[in-house]
């Protein structure tokens, strides 16, 4: 018998800035065209493209840096392993080497999606994250999850893979509508949840200048749900324990989602998601009535109501043990034990979860 050993003991440093601001794409465009990256590949859906993509691609081509445009049809629905194979090998027929870095330039799906190809694409290029959604900004472009859906459920599939630098530049919030920012502002209020009372008191009060995209509010408002969010990945990267923290409302919510076929925005299912966690918990007596009360009135007032409608609940429940938390036996919930504190692991029977969603 003979024995080698490979020894990969690795001290890696991953760490990268945050920039938030108002007007930075001409600041992305300098940050590309100073570093020696040999080529640029622009990975957005069609409609980051008419609005940012083409405009973002010859700013880069006046600074003479080799650049390209790859865009795929805009939605959820193009969060697949096909529409990976499809940038993969247009990437590879454009010639683009290990030398070569991608912008992700558009919402969750774009960075999801772009992010996986860079991570696995000759192994591993560089990417950047150009957040164009307040959803994107203040959640999936930070942290380094990325990833497609399957037929069973959202994200199955997916990597750990951080980027280089995220660029957050406030301007083109311009042109989201009224559900785009809800999808962004209930993560937002989801952070002050998990883990900052002072944060979700701002939030509450704050809602209307955010929606108004009042420039100082607003950054403040990304500035700090990037700090807790960046606090919490720090000590949990890949999500073995507090990390999960961040899925508060989202087991529930996701589920919601898919027996909505998606016809409920992510926004609506988590703001959903948020209150029949925090029933649960009040359920399972983990959250007094009073703390309870002030995250269900807080997600009233950004205009979720619960109605549950034309969606079959045995299915919310069926859609639950797809949840990454469910392990063989069991599904995992984070629940609200006060305002800016959770659990979480906590198993809840599948009665109790039915109940409570029946009772909604
Ligand atoms: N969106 C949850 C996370 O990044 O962990």
């Amino acid at each position: 018998m003979g024995k080698v050993k490979v020894n990969l003991l690795k001290k890696v440093d991953n760490s990268y800035e945050i920039i938030i601001g108002k007007g930075l794409l001409s600041q992305v465009v300098k940050y590309i065209a100073d570093s020696n990256y040999g080529r640029v590949a622009i990975i957005t859906d069609t409609n980051v493209k008419k609005l940012y993509g083409k405009k973002f691609l010859s700013m880069l081509k006046d600074k003479k840096v080799l650049a390209e445009l790859f865009s795929f049809n805009a939605g959820e629905a193009s969060k697949t392993r096909e529409v990976k194979e499809k940038l993969e090998d247009a990437l590879t027929r454009s010639r683009f080497k290990r030398d070569s870095v991608v912008i992700a330039l558009g919402g969750g799906v774009v960075g999801d999606l772009a992010g996986f190809v860079a991570s696995t694409y000759m192994r591993g290029i560089p990417f950047i994250q150009v957040p164009t959604t307040l959803l994107a900004m203040v959640d999936s472009s930070i942290g380094g999850k990325t990833g497609v859906d399957t037929r069973y459920g959202k994200n199955l599939i997916g990597t750990f893979y951080q980027p280089k630098i995220v660029f957050i530049d406030v301007e083109v919030l311009k042109s989201l509508d009224r559900k785009e920012m809800l999808n962004g502002v209930v993560e937002m209020v989801k952070h002050g949840i998990i883990s900052d009372k002072k944060y979700f008191l701002f939030m509450r009060d704050n809602i209307d200048r955010i929606y108004n995209l009042e420039e100082k509010i607003l950054i403040e408002a990304i500035k700090r749900s990037c700090q807790i969010k960046k606090s919490v990945v720090e000590r949990d990267e890949k999500e073995s324990n507090v990390r999960k923290m961040l899925n508060l409302g989202h087991t529930i919510g996701h589920a919601i989602e898919k027996a909505s076929e998606y016809k409920l925005s992510h926004g609506i299912s988590v703001g959903m998601g948020l209150v029949v966690e925090t029933k649960i918990a009040e359920r399972l007596k983990m959250i007094h009535p009073v703390e309870s009360r002030k995250i269900i009135d807080l997600i009233k007032k950004l205009g979720i109501k619960m109605n549950l409608s034309g969606i079959n609940v045995r299915d919310v429940v069926k859609n639950t043990f797809y949840d990454k938390k469910h392990t063989a036996r069991k599904t995992n919930y984070v629940l609200p034990v006060e305002v800016g504190k959770v659990v979480i692991d906590v198993p809840v029977k599948e009665k109790i979860v039915f109940e409570v969603l029946q009772a909604a």
